[in-house]
């Protein structure tokens, strides 16, 4: 059999649109408080695209910025794979508005919808690109702007989700960097997480369709069953325990999600890297974006691991146990390219 390249994350990028939504906000809009959301959830704020924007607007500049941190020009992407459930439209696909908008000339392009896990799907989708040597440096782009797709009337939803983007280069490597992945899928509970409209109920102008519905409490309980056994099972192929890795970004849904798996499997707070307080849920945004802001902070030294944990609507879950081996510095955030994209 040939052998397989090695795959690493070479670079990584997000964006976040500068408007802030607090609490204390949709305290006005809706009838709910700061107090019962930071309880349940943990979101003491969200970001909020402007309306003009569309999902692409938020990728570009994350994606250069990832390009600009693995110092990969694009002309050199050979795919651009764009995880997402909030496209700009329902065709073309997102992925090749942001091919020709970051310049990769030369790039296939494709999305994926597996929700929020999408972004690690795409990790895994591009590592089996590069790893059979077809292609060395794919650019995965995950995120949603969901605010357009939110009943601000529903203050079960409302409150949990934000938009933003975030992207990572995955380059062909001589070092290891990809140490083991899973992907999982469990359609059954396919109603749990729905935003209806599709060829099954066109749309019609029916007030709701195109919105977030969520079963909350069994999304809830789910949550905290599948994701402590996907950590253990990664853990377990990478020759690791989970108190080993140094670092976990999993799906920011909500904070009691994430304490009570690390509780469930023994990992400690100080192996969590969260940012839903500011965040909230960015559906496919969440992973990059902590990913990013984490190699931003200085936060990642190089050898590091990180379990990468998505979950969410399909169901889906997916994960994946990278070694950090990015050394060039992080961007400065551009103010051209940021102009660009408010
Ligand atoms: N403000 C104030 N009160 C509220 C709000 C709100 N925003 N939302 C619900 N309530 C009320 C309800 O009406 C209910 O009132 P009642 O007791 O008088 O009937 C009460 O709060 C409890 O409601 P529950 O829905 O039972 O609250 P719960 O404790 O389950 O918390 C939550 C709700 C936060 C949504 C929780 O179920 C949860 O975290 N679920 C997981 C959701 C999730 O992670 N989704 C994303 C994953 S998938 C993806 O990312 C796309």
């Amino acid at each position: 059999m040939t052998k397989l390249h090695e795959v690493v994350i070479s670079g990584v990028g997000y964006h976040a649109p500068d408007k802030i939504l607090t609490n204390a906000e949709l305290e006005k809009i809706i009838e709910t408080s700061d107090e019962w959301i930071r309880e349940r959830t943990g979101i003491r704020e969200r970001r909020v695209a402007p309306p003009e924007h569309a999902m692409s607007d938020m990728s570009i500049p994350a994606a250069r910025q990832a390009l600009e941190h693995a110092q990969v020009d694009p002309m050199e992407l050979d795919l651009v794979v764009c995880a997402t459930s909030t496209p700009d439209m329902l065709m073309p696909n997102t992925a090749a508005i942001i091919a020709h908008g970051i310049g990769a000339a030369r790039a296939a392009a494709f999305d994926i919808e597996a929700a929020c896990s999408g972004f690690v799907y795409g990790v895994v989708v591009a590592q089996q690109f590069i790893a059979t040597g077809m292609y060395e440096h794919v650019l995965v782009v995950g995120g949603d702007l969901l605010s357009k797709f939110l009943n601000w009337e529903d203050r079960g939803t409302a409150v949990l989700f934000g938009d933003g983007a975030g992207a990572a280069v995955l380059s062909r490597s001589e070092t290891p960097g990809l140490l083991a992945t899973t992907l999982g899928a469990d359609g059954s509970g396919a109603d749990y997480i729905t935003i209806p409209v599709g060829s099954r109920t066109p749309p019609s102008g029916e007030k709701g369709l195109h919105c977030v519905h969520m079963k909350g409490r069994e999304v809830y309980k789910w949550a905290v069953d599948i994701v402590p056994r996907t950590i253990l099972e990664i853990t377990e192929r990478a020759g690791l325990r989970p108190q080993d890795v140094e670092h976990y970004i999993l799906h920011q849904a909500n904070l009691r999600i994430i304490d009570s798996v690390a509780k469930r499997v023994g990992v400690r707070e100080d192996q969590l890297i969260v940012n839903v307080d500011r965040m909230a849920n960015t559906s496919a945004g969440t992973v990059p974006i902590a990913l990013a802001e984490a190699a931003e902070m200085g936060k990642l030294k190089t050898g590091d691991r990180i379990c990468m944990v998505g979950f969410g609507s399909g169901l889906t879950w997916a994960s994946a146990i990278v070694r950090w081996t990015c050394v060039n510095p992080f961007p400065a955030r551009q103010a051209a390219a940021m102009a660009e994209a408010n």
